[in-house]
């Protein structure tokens, strides 16, 4: 009797719980708040190597941006030698001659992840080998290599179902048993936000930033965008981001060729809409101007806000816009953006203008509870909402808030 009440029990226990190890998933602790790190695409495209990867590492670390919060140091296109015989993917051995796995190490060493790239289609788009019929094994080899992170890109995939694509990369990286982040890369085409959150972390809404403020640089057949132009596409997305699921709108330009202000607009409109903070410069020679943007930790808090809810547009003057983003313990951030190449003048009167984000069932009632304002750029107090807000905005800049509760 007792023996077929233990059976019973273990068949239950199986029931219930193997399939739940079996069945393959993404890995659903990661990515709670939207990934910080740098990636070496915007700044180095192909030049990409070991001794870069350390140099950055060690600057990550030297700079303040590893403590800050920047963690992955992801490797871009341009890192793969060929397959082997057997099909499994190498380094570049002249590039990466003591070889991906001592690099993760010594990235490990520095209290840093390590990410890479590939492709869901028969090569990179900058031609090298996709792992397209090789995900399982590509995925094993990442994590032996001990891999934290991994953006998966869409050239070369013919008629491939971009959904179906990634659940293949996303179950092979699960069968690891390694958690990695898997960063969709397929630029918004086949809508990922609809079905991005079950198999990755994060998906790219757009295609290829580039660091100008608001241009379209044409490639052919395709074309990359400015700032302000990515933000622009970012419109109607907010209710699909959340916790462990986040638009990407591209890694940061913050630090190129954009000019400090532009840096700080661009930072600020992103920790505003809970993007990932994937810088894109070469923090190994940053400008003082620059660390101080990609460091500054009270906007960072913004971006990385428990909550998750990515802010929206609340009002839209064509060149001065005003954004706003629930934070948790009722604070709110906001922001005011001057997209023109002139100052102008930009108020909010609170008392007239309570917020109701009924998707989030988030609300701000000025006209019944008083918040102390703060200037997250100045780093000092402006005074309360109940008074109308009155600022002047630099071209190309942003005035950026956070206003919290009075007791
Ligand atoms: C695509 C991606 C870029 C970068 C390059 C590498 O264009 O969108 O972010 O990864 O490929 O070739």
């Amino acid at each position: 009797m007792k023996k077929s009440i233990l059976l019973n029990a273990i068949i239950l226990i199986q029931i219930l719980i193997v399939p739940s190890f079996c069945s393959a998933q993404k890995f659903n602790d990661l990515a709670l708040t939207p990934p910080m790190g740098w990636n070496s695409w915007n700044k180095f495209a192909c030049d990409v190597s070991e001794k870069l990867i350390k140099e950055i590492a060690d600057a990550m670390v030297s700079s303040g941006m590893r403590d800050a919060g920047y963690i992955y140091l992801n490797i871009d296109d341009c890192w793969h030698g060929e397959r082997d015989s057997l099909g499994f993917i190498h380094e570049n051995h002249e590039r990466f001659p003591s070889g991906m796995k001592a690099l993760a190490d010594y990235v490990h060493s520095k209290g840093l992840k390590l990410g890479i790239y590939s492709d869901a289609g028969t090569q990179t788009c900058g031609g090298h080998p996709g792992s397209r019929g090789h995900e399982y094994q590509d995925a094993i080899t990442y994590a032996s290599w001990g891999i934290d992170y991994l953006k998966y890109d869409w050239c070369n995939t013919g008629e491939l179902n971009a959904k179906e694509a990634y659940i293949s990369m996303r179950d092979a990286i699960y069968s690891t048993e390694r958690p990695i982040v898997l960063s969709i890369c397929e630029w918004g085409t086949y809508k990922p936000w609809t079905w991005g959150a079950e198999v990755g972390h994060l998906w790219r809404t757009a295609g290829d930033i580039v660091d100008c403020w608001d241009c379209e640089l044409g490639h052919g057949i395709w074309t990359s965008n400015g700032i302000m132009k990515v933000l622009d596409m970012q419109k109607d997305l907010r209710q699909y981001a959340g916790p462990g699921h986040w638009n990407d709108p591209d890694m940061m330009e913050v630090g190129n060729a954009l000019t400090v202000s532009e840096s700080r607009a661009h930072f600020s409109m992103w920790c505003m809409i809970a993007a990932p903070l994937i810088a894109g410069n070469d923090i190994r020679t940053m400008s003082k101007e620059t660390k101080e943007i990609l460091t500054n930790t009270e906007v960072i808090a913004v971006d990385q806000d428990k909550l998750g809810i990515q802010g929206f547009k609340m009002f839209d003057y064509g060149d001065v816009e005003i954004w706003a983003k629930p934070l948790s313990n009722d604070e709110w951030a906001f922001c005011f953006l001057n997209r023109a190449d002139k100052p102008n003048p930009a108020e909010l009167n609170w008392k007239e203008n309570n917020i109701y984000d009924d998707f989030f069932h988030k609300k701000a009632e000025f006209n019944k509870q008083t918040y102390t304002i703060r200037d997250l750029w100045a780093k000092k107090a402006l005074g309360t909402t109940d008074e109308t807000f009155k600022t002047i905005i630099p071209a190309h800049d942003v005035i950026m808030i956070k206003i919290v509760p009075k007791k």
